[in-house]
């Protein structure tokens, strides 16, 4: 006790604020918008049962020996057909799988950051990501968002400041945790056209992507990637199961290669049970229909949840209104501090995530987010209802 010496780089380090709240908030009684969680019935456990049997039974011991560290080739093959969905062309070698899309990012951060590089980060963006470039000792430069996204006047500003260090450009341009945003399918392309002016990397995070309510096609940034400057991470958490631990990047050979090297270093390999899980589940054309259903779930949710916010929350109150992802946000007025309302929140035994940890440098004390996903609707009314109550009461 006492002598261990800790690396500098965790020195500034704290643990995961959203986990921290979550373990607070997990008392049985709580009903809880905190978690990005799918909903526990949005898993097909019947199919994966039935997979695991016939894997199980009819695979040779290999299923059970170490693996290439780019990952299972028919997961490959199939990930880079089925990306062609979202206009995105690539070939199996270009894909890497991943022990989830997180992964993707710390990989990503891995292959590019020297001590006091920069990312460029939307404001607000996910959580996780910020926490993973800081353990590498990252920089970050934020770019402002507008309705149709990464505003472009803003990043160009950011590409231009400081621009031996930018390294990584970070975004999450599809119903984004936390907002729910999607940048528009013009704004994906001016932003594609911009970057190609520098030396820099684009981080397309996109683990939302098939949570499409509106059915309204949106074609992911990288398929405006003329010059091999991006990356694609997607994942299989939100429409399969996240507890499998599959995702994916998809990139340039050469960005993919470091990749590996890193991978190595971190795990070796996927789960090769994990990964033929998800193989023989979209191969047996389960996948699409699967989607089909926990979307018209979650949309039930989403338009419960926006019209509880309607009838319950005060007029001051703004939120947006995502057309697909698991999560709502909301600003109260500019001085409220939505961390001493969730204290008063907890007390009611009613949950959601302050907003200010979403931002790489401060601001957002007024935001929240809410997720739908995981509450019943039984729950998300009476949460809903609860939690209007404490909001009109702490504004009064
Ligand atoms: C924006 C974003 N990126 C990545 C992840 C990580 O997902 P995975 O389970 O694929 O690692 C999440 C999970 O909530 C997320 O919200």
């Amino acid at each position: 006790m006492g002598n261990a010496q800790f690396a500098d780089r965790l020195k500034n380090m704290s643990g995961n604020v959203i986990r921290e709240i979550l373990k607070l908030i997990s008392q049985p009684d709580m009903i809880s918008f905190g978690g990005g969680m799918p909903s526990a019935d949005a898993f097909p456990i019947e199919d994966v049962k039935k997979i695991m049997t016939d894997i199980v039974s009819t695979a040779d011991t290999n299923i059970l020996q170490y693996s290439a560290s780019e990952g299972y080739a028919p997961l490959r093959e199939y990930v880079a057909g089925w990306l062609e969905e979202k206009g995105i062309k690539a070939l199996p070698e270009e894909v890497l799988i991943l022990s989830g899309s997180q992964q993707g990012i710390d990989l990503m951060a891995k292959s590019f950051i020297n001590v006091g590089d920069s990312v460029i980060v939307e404001n607000p963006t996910y959580l996780a990501a910020l926490q993973i470039f800081k353990t590498y000792e990252a920089q970050f430069t934020i770019a402002d968002v507008d309705a149709e996204g990464i505003n472009i006047e803003s990043l160009r500003k950011a590409l231009e400041t400081n621009q031996e260090r930018n390294k990584l450009l970070y975004l999450v341009p599809t119903f984004q945790n936390p907002t729910g945003l999607t940048m528009s399918a013009q704004r994906r392309q001016e932003v594609m056209e911009l970057v190609t002016n520098y030396e820099i990397t684009v981080i397309e995070d996109d683990p939302y992507g098939s949570l499409n309510y509106s059915g309204e096609k949106i074609p992911a940034l990288k398929s405006f990637d003329k010059n091999g400057q991006s990356v694609y991470l997607g994942s299989f958490s939100k429409i399969i199961s996240p507890g499998l631990r599959v995702g994916f990047a998809v990139g340039p050979k050469e960005i993919i290669n470091k990749m590996v090297i890193g991978k190595q270093a971190t795990d070796v390999h996927t789960s090769n049970l994990s990964q033929m899980i998800v193989y023989e589940f979209c191969k047996r054309g389960l996948l699409a229909p699967h989607i089909d259903r926990i979307n018209s779930g979650y949309k039930e949710k989403r338009d419960l949840m926006l019209k509880c916010m309607e009838e319950y929350f005060p007029a001051e109150v703004k939120w947006t209104t995502p057309a697909g992802g698991l999560f709502i946000w909301a600003e109260m007025p500019q001085g409220v501090s939505t961390v001493k309302l969730l204290e008063e929140a907890i007390k009611e035994k009613v949950a959601f995530i302050p907003g200010n940890s979403f931002f790489a440098s401060g601001g957002g004390e007024n935001t929240m987010r809410l997720n739908f996903s995981n509450a019943s609707p039984e729950s998300i009314e009476k949460g809903m209802k609860k939690l209007g109550g404490v909001i009109t009461n702490f504004l009064d």
